[in-house]
């Protein structure tokens, strides 16, 4: 990609401007700023956009130590994650200008992700991705029951899910870290002890990967994703209707009212949430589409194939319309969600001062179909005593000018 060749240039750049400075005997103290910010390929952008500060997200809950951990690779692109339920907090990615765009919105501080209702900014969501109908799934002649907490349904692994527990992170190099998570027998009326382990990657062609893995001790089910909400013109800049969507997808799970699937996988073809082609978000977004009229705009599962893939499949990519930023989604699984922000009311303040405006992000959630347990046609979420769940999603990121 042009850009990945830009960057050395515009480094080079730098490093004679610095050696210019050097001449005259003073100390430049923009060129004492940290390792990451001093080889800085745009130094005007790196004033403007900065990672959350790690302090502000160093606390202990309930015994165990929250923090924030940094990813970085060559291209000076970072990663900020929390142990707080695992949230990818930020992400710079240089735009079409070489300009570092924070392209994740949420909170720039740990309180706010720890109080109210869960906005699942940037989080790991377990142990159910999604809506599990009325709460209640059978598994081997026995009914489970799970809390409703979002209206008569089940969603993102209940009142406290994986979103608000506190990870064991180990960052293993600059650019790896793991997370690790025990989920008790019962936990959240799930059952079977869980062992998750989830590993945030971010390789040197800018892509981030999230690999997924998970044991029980006793027969349960599972689908884990991550919610990170994105706005790749950068967090804070209005509204995501302008981006270009495309989902390599011929069909989806229609909804209900409740958003609970109707256990039909129909086509896509000649409907408005068709993004096959691709399609600017808000051309269609306000559509009388009975689907669109329950999703209050899209807020769907894409059918991307029958099973888990052994191997990464493209699923989606999205084009910034300002920024140029052009991200990529691949994934083992076999559905995602793609949620437009319809549920964003403005009552969140987040990074820069800004609120969490209407459809201001939108989400791509690689995952099983909602409400698999109780669907008898949709690949299976059981996992067995013996069984590795094992699965990965890349969100990969260039430009296109
Ligand atoms: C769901 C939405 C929900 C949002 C935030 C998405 O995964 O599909 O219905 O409002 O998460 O919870």
């Amino acid at each position: 990609m042009n850009f990945q060749l830009r960057l050395p240039l515009s480094i080079l750049g730098i490093f004679l401007l610095a050696l210019g400075g050097c001449n005259s005997g003073s100390k430049n103290q923009s060129a004492e700023t940290t390792n990451s910010q001093a080889t800085d390929s745009t130094a005007t952008a790196s004033q403007e956009v900065s990672l959350p500060a790690k302090a502000d997200f160093q606390n202990t809950i309930s015994g165990k130590k929250t923090d924030l951990y940094v990813l970085k690779n060559k291209n000076n692109v970072q990663a900020a994650i929390t142990n707080y339920g695992g949230r990818l907090v930020s992400l710079l990615v240089p735009d079409k200008a070489g300009k570092m765009t924070d392209v994740i919105v949420g909170f720039d501080k740990l309180q706010p992700f720890t109080e109210g209702a869960d906005t699942y900014f940037g989080a790991l969501i377990g142990r159910y991705g999604n809506r599990i109908a009325k709460g209640k799934f059978t598994l081997d002649g026995k009914t489970y029951t799970l809390a409703t907490n979002n209206g008569p349904n089940h969603l993102h692994g209940g009142k406290v899910g994986f979103s608000r527990v506190i990870w064991d992170a180990n960052q293993t190099n600059d650019s790896t870290l793991v997370l690790t998570y025990v989920s008790k027998d019962g936990e959240e009326g799930y059952p079977g002890t869980l062992t998750s382990k989830v590993t945030y990657t971010l390789s040197s062609a800018n892509e981030l990967k999230i690999a997924y893995e998970a044991t029980t001790d006793k027969k349960t089910v599972l689908n884990l994703t991550n919610h990170s909400y994105f706005n790749l013109n950068g967090a804070g800049s209005g509204t995501i209707l302008d981006h270009q969507l495309q989902i390599n997808a011929d069909r989806y799970t229609p909804v209900d009212s409740t958003l609970i699937p109707t256990g039909k996988i129909e086509a896509l073809a000649g409907t408005p949430l068709n993004f096959k082609k691709a399609t600017i978000i808000g051309d269609r977004i306000n559509d009388t589409h009975q689907q669109i009229k329950f999703g209050k705009g899209y807020d769907h599962n894409y059918v991307l194939a029958t099973q888990r893939s052994a191997t990464l499949k493209p699923a989606a990519a999205v084009l910034g319309d300002k920024s140029g930023i052009y991200m990529e989604v691949s994934t083992q699984e076999p559905g995602i969600q793609f949620y437009s922000g319809n549920f964003m009311t403005g009552s969140n303040q987040i990074k820069g001062g800004k609120k969490d405006e209407y459809r201001s992000a939108f989400c791509l959630e690689t995952q099983h179909f909602p409400d698999s347990p109780n669907q008898r046609n949709f690949p299976s979420t059981v996992l067995a005593p013996g069984q590795t769940y094992k699965t990965s999603s890349v969100y990969k990121f260039s430009v296109k000018q």
